[in-house]
């Protein structure tokens, strides 16, 4: 599902270069279930934009789900951000003048020829499914920070991705809602074959995914344990 092959990325600010990955390489298999750690600013959120075709400027091969993002045309692009990867963020980025069903809807207003009584029920169904079928309506300031990322893990399931891309999901909240939502993430894997990869700063939550990959000075160092470690 996802294939780095000495993946480089530089950042230039101030005339100031910041050669944050230097020559990463791993790969996830289809169904997998993988976190991501490292040292903050040791690149992490930075390999997940570039996993989510959200930069493209990096040398070095990331295949996505079979497609090289980098030659994708700009219509190729837009279908691979719609339809093949998902993200959730540690900050939800739910938009608080919506409800709940319609910030599931929104991100597919652009991109899908339904009519809005198809999009709402499909949006339900999700809803029901993330365990939030008695929020439609609610507005996202009046959820906890647990609803709220299953608002935002509604919303990405919703366009049925092959690949979901979790940049710290659960680093805003506290450890009983991080365990439920977490266990959430584990049941789309399980049930459903979607492909996971979680940055995470929490040791028990990355002990719990079924591989660890660690980036140390730009690069992916070997795992000691082989596995959970
Ligand atoms: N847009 C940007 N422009 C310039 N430098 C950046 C930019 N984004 C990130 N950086 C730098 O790149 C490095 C890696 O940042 P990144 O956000 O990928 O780290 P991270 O591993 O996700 O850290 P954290 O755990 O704190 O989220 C940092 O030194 C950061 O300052
Ligand atoms: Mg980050």
């Amino acid at each position: 599902m996802i294939r780095l092959q000495d993946i480089h990325k530089t950042y230039v600010a101030d005339d100031v270069e910041n050669h944050v990955l230097r020559g990463v390489s791993f790969d996830v298999a289809e169904g997998e279930f993988v976190a991501l750690m490292g040292a903050s600013g040791s690149g992490k959120s930075t390999l997940l934009n570039i996993i989510g075709a959200l930069d493209q400027g990096y040398s070095g091969r990331a295949t996505i789900a079979g497609q090289e993002v980098k030659g994708l045309s700009d219509r190729a692009l837009s279908r691979f951000r719609n339809k093949t990867v998902a993200y959730i963020f540690q900050q939800f980025h739910l938009l608080p003048h919506l409800s709940v069903l319609e910030n599931v809807v929104m991100p597919s207003w652009f991109g899908r020829p339904a009519s809005d009584r198809e999009l709402a029920r499909s949006a339900t169904a999700v809803l029901e499914k993330v365990g939030l079928g008695h929020k439609v309506k609610a507005r996202p300031g009046h959820l906890s920070g647990g609803e709220k990322q299953r608002v935002a893990i509604a919303r990405a399931l919703f366009n049925q991705p092959k690949l979901l891309l979790c940049d710290e999901p659960t680093g805003a909240l506290d450890s009983d809602t991080t365990l439920k939502v977490f266990e959430l993430i584990e049941r789309l894997n399980a049930d459903e074959g979607l492909t996971v990869l979680v940055v995470t700063h929490e040791r028990d939550i990355a002990e719990r995914c079924k591989r660890i990959v660690r980036i140390v000075d730009g690069a992916v160092v070997p795992d000691p344990a082989g596995g959970a470690a």
